[in-house]
């Protein structure tokens, strides 16, 4: 198996780095966005990379900003680091380390909202249900389940913390953030883009429970920026094996989750190695979940 990429270090002024990518300013209002093969459970990122992670997430977050091309304007600037500008001090052993995992896009002013979208009440969502009988501030039929379908998608926005956990917050919360105009219209367009992939998703098996948009503003114009329907911002599930009141097997983190469960571990750092078979297997269940979203085939 290919070896994976921890971390790389390219020779540009680093913005940010995240637990699973590092962006670097292009110059001139570009970013670039660079996917590792680092992977994190229970907010910890392990030690070892999971070979060709990075890749897939990276080019399947490019084949949905594809895919809605006609809903939002697309800011992706390109994908191949040797024709990327901004990137002509970046030696050529670096920009091969960066091939197929990475992403040069306009850099946007972001809004300072998680747009989060539910079709099925998971996670954080159904704990809020379950004390409350509500979510963000919308009331719920009561006797939902976990993993029950909601009658319609739900817009249930969150804080973009810096540090610890998002916040779920109201619609009210979003329309103080950033105008009523604007909230209006990253709701409409975060429903409207989560139901068009719902539909593309269950054609292929698979369930979309929610998700997580980010736009910004560039020249005044509603942008999305990130990354789009990947399994860091989404759950997938397979959809023949989903029985509400339970916890459905996740297509990606779940090989781990459970191997890191069963090894005792206490959940802080520093994480335990993975066995070899552990990496192979949650590799092929990435690119699984990418061959079976865009049809397409992935390297091995
Ligand atoms: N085109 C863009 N313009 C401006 N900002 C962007 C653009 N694309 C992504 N970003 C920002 O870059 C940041 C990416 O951070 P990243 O997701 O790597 O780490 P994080 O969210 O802090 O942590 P985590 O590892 O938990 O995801 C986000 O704040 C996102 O809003
Ligand atoms: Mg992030």
């Amino acid at each position: 198996m290919a070896e994976g990429v921890l971390n790389v270090e390219l020779p540009l002024p680093k913005v940010t780095s995240g637990k699973v990518r590092d962006i670097y300013d292009a110059g001139d209002d570009r970013l670039l966005l660079v996917t590792t093969d680092r992977l994190s459970a229970f907010d910890v990122v392990l030690k070892q990379p999971i070979p060709g992670r990075g890749e897939i997430l990276n080019r399947m977050s490019l084949f949905w900003f594809g895919f809605f091309r006609d809903d939002v304007r697309n800011v992706v600037l390109g994908n191949d680091p040797d024709r990327m500008i901004g990137l002509e001090n970046v030696p050529a052993e670096l920009r091969e380390t960066i091939r197929g995992r990475s992403v040069l896009m306009r850099k946007a002013d972001p809004f300072p909202v998680e747009c989060v979208v539910r079709g099925w009440l998971i996670g954080s969502g159904f704990r809020d249900y379950q004390e409350t009988g509500e979510v963000c501030g919308i009331k719920l039929p009561p006797g939902l389940r976990k993993a029950d379908r909601l009658p319609e998608p739900m817009f249930t926005p969150a804080t973009k913390a810096k540090e610890g956990h998002d916040e779920n917050i109201s619609y009210e919360q979003v329309v103080k953030l950033v105008g009523a105009e604007h909230a209006e219209k990253l709701r409409e367009l975060s429903l409207e883009m989560y139901a068009r992939a719902v539909e593309y998703a269950r054609n292929r098996g698979i369930v979309i429970a929610d998700t997580k948009f980010e736009f910004g503003l560039v020249d005044d114009d509603i942008v999305l920026i990130d990354e789009v329907l990947t399994p860091d911002s989404s759950r997938f599930w397979p959809a023949d094996r989903l029985v509400p009141g339970e916890n459905p097997p996740s297509y990606d983190k779940q090989i781990v989750r459970d191997w890191l469960e069963r090894s005792g571990w206490n959940k802080r750092p520093p994480p335990p190695d993975l066995p070899e078979e552990v990496i192979e297997k949650t590799a092929r269940a990435y690119r699984d979940i990418f061959e079976r979203l865009t049809s397409s085939t992935i390297r091995r």
